[in-house]
């Protein structure tokens, strides 16, 4: 059975160093249809490994209830990869970030008593051993040294970010955690991303990561340098332009890591895929497309078969790079340097060129070479092979979204009851004389949660005016005497703060005339944070949905009982599933145009085509999903206007200014049927006229 080890250059399997080109594809992120090919085109693409997180947050959703099933078939995921000859990289966190609901933890843990997340604190640690100890010995026969793909495992994810808000406290729970990992005798090495801690290999995560190898190798010099994630482009937020990353660049950051003296990289992510049900981190959108070199649906990419050709030159010279020491640089010019890599009678030269603005003219070894900006020339045995900037003709792929016919059949409708008028809830509601955040009742088992009090207004108070609401989140819809008057402005802020109250507080323009007023609010999750930094100087533990503050017309309090009503009512009768029968659905499409919480429901036939398909559901404003009675995902039609972090614009480029982030939904095709059942609820108000079904091609 193979023996994982590591020396000073590279990930040893039996002995032998092994240059690990390796590509992130999350097995909940597509169905297990997708998985094969998923793999064999990353195979073919000349990836030697497979990584993927673990997730926690999804495998139990309840405590003590624990699912395998379907996309979270983790070891279906690993038997493709063994069929196939891929190695695994197995990130178990438990806590991931990873743009996943809560980063990967499971939403009850917020209710454990006294606990606080990745910190020295026993309910935390008590929880995340029980889960570790059941996930590997669920996984344990894929580990290499019983004869299964896994070659590496990581335990946390990104520590060093958090560590100084922890000081000592943080300290003692690294330890504690190395501790845990070892005693789980899986028999691989552990690895630990951007942090580390005695007895695991501390690896690398960034757009460009040859930058940080001089620190790295001075640091750990008998440690090989592994790249755990290397972003090829970057994931989208609802309300803010799509992320992309040029091939180019992520050719040039690839291959002058390896360069360098790297001898691991995972593309993280290199299938990014879909966020299906409600899986996404606060502000996700539902595609985690990424930019990846395999894109949402699965479909290779330019991107793809450009480094495609970078990895068979890598995998191909791969004896030649592992078994030499870490080349010396040379340098001819300011920005360009040469890295020569040589064994047994074969070469592998890097010509680098780190100028982001010029190309330049070099000499090397008698010859002349014409380097394009941020490019990398790589010369084998001699001979040019290629450049990272050059992107073959015969690699270019073009796709669009096609409409498919037949499409859609016509839409009906049934309008969500406001809380007032609906019959008995399920859910007694809550009588409070304050409002209470929501996922103390929800425990995020929906997205929704209404607050409804009776509001007088003074005959001094009455006209135009604000009405503020200090502390709520995310997403609000707000209805006075029935009939909706306002809803929160997008793009909201990926980060916030809890501790400055403007960063919760929400204020709306409204009309509001002398006497009793019944205020409904529907307050809308757009998921958990991922991290702690999401919501200012906090732990985790303090994330909160809902309303739970002051609410003020034109600056003064206004004080009532509020009753608090988790859910929807179409969701707990599960309209869009086979409670469809249960209400009475119209079909008269212009009295429903534009009304807000309205459920949409149609039909279509499976279209012939094999490609895979989406909804482009341009015409609606926000809401959620479902095929067949499976939830595809929220949606969010908002402009993109937001403007990305500065600090992401050393490597990724917006695109789509202005337009819907998110316009196309996929519908992954293990979950058509011959007939097929399209299910939408829409908060604000749509036109499903322009909503159409559309095949990738
Ligand atoms: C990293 C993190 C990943 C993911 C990524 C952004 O910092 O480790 O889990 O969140 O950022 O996509």
């Amino acid at each position: 059975m193979p023996s994982v080890s590591y020396d000073h250059r590279a990930v040893t399997v039996d002995g032998k160093r092994t240059l690990l080109i390796s590509g992130a594809i999350h097995y909940p992120r597509s169905t297990p249809g997708m998985w094969r090919s998923l793999m064999e085109r990353s195979k073919e693409a000349g990836l030697n490994a497979i990584e993927t997180y673990v997730f926690w947050n999804l495998h139990e959703r309840q405590r003590g209830v624990y699912d395998f099933s379907d996309r979270l078939d983790l070891r279906r995921f690993l038997d493709i990869a063994q069929e196939l000859g891929l190695y695994v990289i197995l990130r178990i966190g438990p806590y991931i970030c990873a743009e996943t609901n809560y980063g990967g933890l499971p939403a009850w843990l917020r209710d454990v008593p006294g606990i606080q997340m990745r910190t020295d604190n026993e309910p935390f640690l008590r929880e995340k051993e029980r889960w570790l100890r059941l996930l590997c010995d669920y996984v344990r026969p894929y580990f290499a040294p019983n004869g299964g793909p896994i070659i590496l495992a990581q335990i946390e994810n990104e520590y060093g970010n958090i560590a100084w808000r922890y000081g000592e406290e943080g300290e003692r729970y690294l330890k504690r955690i190395v501790e845990m990992a070892e005693s789980l005798q899986v028999g691989v090495p552990w690895v630990m991303c951007k942090g580390g801690a005695p007895g695991v290999i501390e690896t690398l995560n960034a757009f460009y990561a040859h930058p940080l190898l001089d620190d790295y190798f001075a640091k750990y010099p008998d440690k090989p340098a592994l790249w755990t994630e290397h972003w090829p482009g970057w994931y989208d937020l609802w309300g803010y332009p799509h992320n992309r990353r040029t091939p180019e660049n992520v050719a040039y950051a690839a291959a002058r890591f390896f360069a360098a003296g790297g001898t691991g990289m995972n593309y993280y992510m290199w299938h990014g895929g879909t966020n299906f049900d409600r899986d996404g981190s606060f502000l996700q959108t539902t595609s985690y497309d990424y930019d990846a070199p395999l894109d949402e649906y699965g479909l290779p990419t330019t991107k793809m078969y450009h480094l495609a050709r970078l990895h068979r030159i890598l995998q191909d010279y791969a004896p030649v790079l592992v078994n030499s020491e870490r080349a010396t640089p040379e340098r001819l010019q300011e920005k360009v340097s040469v890295y020569a890599y040589q064994q047994e009678g074969r070469s592998l030269v890097f010509l680098c060129n780190d100028d982001t603005e010029g190309a330049v003219r070099v000499s090397y070894g008698g010859r002349r070479y014409e380097l394009p900006p941020q490019s990398v020339t790589l010369i084998g045995d001699g001979r040019v092979l290629m450049n990272t900037a050059h992107i073959e003709p015969r690699d270019v792929v073009e796709r669009r979204m096609r409409p498919c016919e037949p499409n859609l059949a016509p839409f009906q409708w049934w309008v969500e009851p406001l809380p007032d008028g609906a019959p008995t809830p399920l859910h007694p509601p809550i009588l409070t004389d304050k409002p209470v955040e929501q996922l103390q009742f929800t425990q995020d088992q929906t997205d929704y949660c209404w607050y409804v009090a009776k509001l007088m207004i003074l005959p001094h108070q009455e006209g135009r005016g604000v009405l503020e609401l200090q502390g709520v989140a995310d997403v609000v819809h707000l209805f006075v005497d029935s009939q909706f008057v306002a809803t929160t402005a997008s793009p909201l802020p990926e980060n916030r703060n809890l501790d400055d109250p403007e960063s919760f507080t929400q204020r709306f323009e409204l009309t509001l005339t002398a006497g009793e007023h019944t205020l409904a609010i529907l307050c809308c999750a757009v998921g958990l944070i991922k991290g702690d930094w999401m919501l200012g100087e906090r732990n985790m533990v303090d994330e909160r949905k809902g309303f739970w503050g002051n609410l003020l017309w034109r600056g003064e309090p206004l004080h009532a009982p509020w009753r608090i009503q988790p859910g929807l009512q179409g969701e707990h009768c599960r309209v869009y599933a086979e409670g469809s029968a249960l209400v009475r659905w119209e079909s008269s499409l212009e009295v429903a145009r534009g009304k807000p919480l309205c459920w949409w429901k149609t039909t279509f036939e499976r279209p012939k085509t094999n490609a895979p398909l989406a909804l482009d559901l341009s015409g609606m404003t926000k809401g959620i999903a479902w095929l067949n009675g499976r939830c595809i995902g929220r949606y969010w039609l908002a402009p993109g206007t937001g403007n990305p972090e500065e600090w992401l614009l050393q490597a990724v480029y917006q695109e789509g200014e202005g337009l819907p982030t998110q316009r196309y939904y996929h519908l992954p095709s293990d979950w058509l049927t011959e007939r097929n059942l399209l299910v939408l609820f829409e908060e604000v108000g749509g036109d499903p006229t322009q909503v159409r079904l559309c095949y990738r091609g």
